[in-house]
């Protein structure tokens, strides 16, 4: 062979004599046959060979099926961001015509997808309050499909009763889908609760180190059905070596959320306990308002908290602006502590109403407590309280 043709020649032998210890990243979009036999059964669901990584690949794969053990679930899918989980999961499972009823109180990207973009393609959306919630069997019309909700919601970190809504929505043929991004598998399992699909922003608690982009779906293989095929045609897979970072954070998971729900529960005690401070909104308090529902359905309270410190947009800035070893950023979850003002981030384009409705307050700062040591964090805020 020439020196062109030698240079794009597979390398084979190697690979039978290794036996990683951990899952290989594997770079590449497509997989080789020996037949269009094997092609064919392949297609026709008779083989597991991969056949293109928009389809499935193996360091994909890896992940999922440690994320469905995880969720107590048959299946589990990866996708791009959690956005793309929400977009593929509803462009999978609706239709034009059908109704989504969706909690008021919930992440600004999942209220907008919903409420402004599915609309185009004759996707109806009713949004209920966490009020309306309490009683889920008067949220069902006969025209609903689908109730979205997530609990904890993001940032109040109110709850909802998960088995409340599932045991309704199942009562009525209707799908079931929570957000469990703020919880993460280890503090709660909704498929458990009886919920028919677990959503998250894999961004978060599940890789941990705020350096991957990734969505979770996780429920039964055959209501996921039409859902991969949607993945397969919009093309909202995660890329190999984002799949390869998950799965590394992943092993990690059960320490970190222990060491989340630990601090967060002393910061969240401090602050209560803090006259400069309006409110603390953390569901592990006993005064929190979910606490009872939370108690019932979580194992640990996370790592996010939400605390009002008065003063309106302003007030909330001059706390933000001080803060020394939180960091001045969007998202949660990771091993960095990080503070974000929910109506310039999360909620962010959200009008008057439908910050009431979500029960955000402009005098508002999420924090997101990290691996950092208790005393240093209440020291820094601690300072910019004062
Ligand atoms: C509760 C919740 N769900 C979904 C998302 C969207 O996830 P991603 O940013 O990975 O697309 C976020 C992002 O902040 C979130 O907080």
């Amino acid at each position: 062979m020439k020196i062109a043709t030698e240079l794009v020649q597979r390398a084979t032998g190697v690979t039978r004599h290794a036996e990683p210890l951990t899952t290989p990243i594997y770079e590449t979009t497509t997989f080789v046959f020996d037949s269009a036999q094997e092609v064919r059964d392949y297609n026709e669901g008779r083989s597991q060979k991969f056949l293109y990584s928009r389809y499935g690949n193996p360091t994909i794969v890896a992940v999922e099926e440690k994320i469905a053990k995880l969720e107590r679930a048959d299946a589990a899918m990866l996708l791009s961001s959690g956005q793309a989980a929400t977009t593929t999961a509803l462009l999978g499972l609706l239709a034009s015509g059908d109704e989504v009823v969706c909690s008021s109180a919930i992440y600004g990207g999942t209220l907008h997808l919903i409420a402004d973009l599915l609309p185009k393609f004759g996707i109806r959306s009713r949004f209920v309050s966490i009020d309306d919630l309490r009683t889920p069997e008067a949220v069902i019309t006969d025209a609903t499909r689908l109730v979205w909700f997530e609990s904890p919601i993001n940032p109040t970190l109110r709850c909802i009763d998960i088995a409340a809504v599932a045991n309704a929505c199942r009562a009525r043929g209707v799908i079931s889908v929570v957000d469990n991004t703020f919880a993460s598998p280890i503090n709660q399992q909704p498929l458990s609760l009886g919920v028919d699909i677990v959503m998250h922003s894999a961004t978060k608690y599940l890789n941990g180190h705020s350096d991957v982009t990734a969505g979770v779906l996780a429920g039964s293989r055959t209501l996921l059905e039409p859902v991969q095929k949607a993945r397969r045609m919009v093309g909202t897979v995660l890329d190999p070596h984002a799949a390869y970072a998950l799965g590394r954070g992943l092993k990690t998971l059960s320490v970190r959320m222990e060491r989340h729900n630990t601090t967060a529960m002393t910061i969240a005690r401090w602050l209560a306990a803090d006259t400069r401070v309006q409110a603390v909104h953390y569901p592990g308090l006993p005064d929190h308002p979910d606490h009872a529902v939370a108690k019932k359905q979580m194992r640990g309270f996370g790592g996010v908290l939400c605390v009002d410190v008065g003063g309106g947009y302003e007030g909330a800035a001059r706390f933000f602006d001080k803060l020394k070893l939180f960091n001045r950023a969007a998202s949660l979850g990771g091993v960095e502590s990080l503070c974000s003002l929910p109506v310039l981030t999360s909620q962010w384009g959200h009008t008057e109403e439908e910050l009431q409705r979500a029960g955000v307050t402009h005098s508002m700062a999420r924090l997101s407590v990290g691996m950092e040591d208790a005393d240093d964090l209440i020291a820094d805020l601690d300072q910019a309280l004062s």
